[in-house]
């Protein structure tokens, strides 16, 4: 399986993914670094690691369409398919339906609350401000829906009197790289699958 990881900023949780390959937890070809931004830190992390990086920036195109070929385009040019595998790690762009359609069951997200609750930006502040005893983090199969709890792994944080929207995104943070390489393993060897709109584990 070959994996292309989209980005858009620091990629710390696509560092925590290449860093599995690289040391065998994970069985998969890193195909393809896809950055949204030109400035992203993740490029240089993903040139570092010897993975080939692209720039495509919405504001080069005229709509989410043509954005989403594009970057559809580009993971064809580096081998990633439809069998393979998408991860968004901190991609700032919410994908079409087309490309959703195109690689159904086959993208992953990383998102920082514990789905259902709490999708959208900001969920670590929106966590604090709903006054929630506890948070984490989800990985989720990605379809129409923003955030939709497709759920493949979560995992929970206690929050404490004293948390801010920082403090608790630095709690958050490290659990998301374990929860996304588990999650990752998960789809790789096969043990979770996305069908006819249901997660199912085998
Ligand atoms: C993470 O908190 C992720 O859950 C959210 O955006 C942040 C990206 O961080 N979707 P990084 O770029 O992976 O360091």
């Amino acid at each position: 399986m070959r994996i292309g990881i989209l980005i858009s900023g620091r990629g710390s949780n696509m560092t925590a993914i290449l860093q599995a390959i690289k040391n065998g937890r994970i069985r998969a070809e890193p195909a393809v670094v896809i950055s949204s931004r030109a400035d992203a830190k993740g490029l240089d992390t993903a040139k570092e690691f010897g993975v080939s990086t692209e720039v495509v920036k919405p504001e080069d195109y005229d709509g989410r369409e043509s954005f989403d070929r594009e970057v559809m385009a580009r993971l064809i040019r580096h081998g990633v398919t439809a069998d393979d595998l998408v991860c968004l790690a901190g991609f700032m762009r919410i994908i079409g339906p087309e490309f959703v359609s195109r690689y159904r069951g086959h993208i992953l997200n990383i998102h920082p609350s514990l789905l259902p609750e709490f999708p959208g930006l900001h969920a670590q502040r929106q966590a604090i401000e709903a006054g929630a005893k506890k948070s984490g983090c989800t990985v989720h199969f990605v379809d129409e829906g923003v955030d939709t709890p497709n759920i493949i792994r979560q995992t929970e944080v206690d929050i404490a009197g004293g948390d801010t929207e920082e403090t608790l995104s630095e709690k958050i943070l490290p659990l998301e790289h374990d929860t996304y390489v588990l999650a990752v393993q998960d789809v790789v060897e096969g043990r979770v699958i996305y069908e006819n709109g249901r997660v199912i584990r085998r």
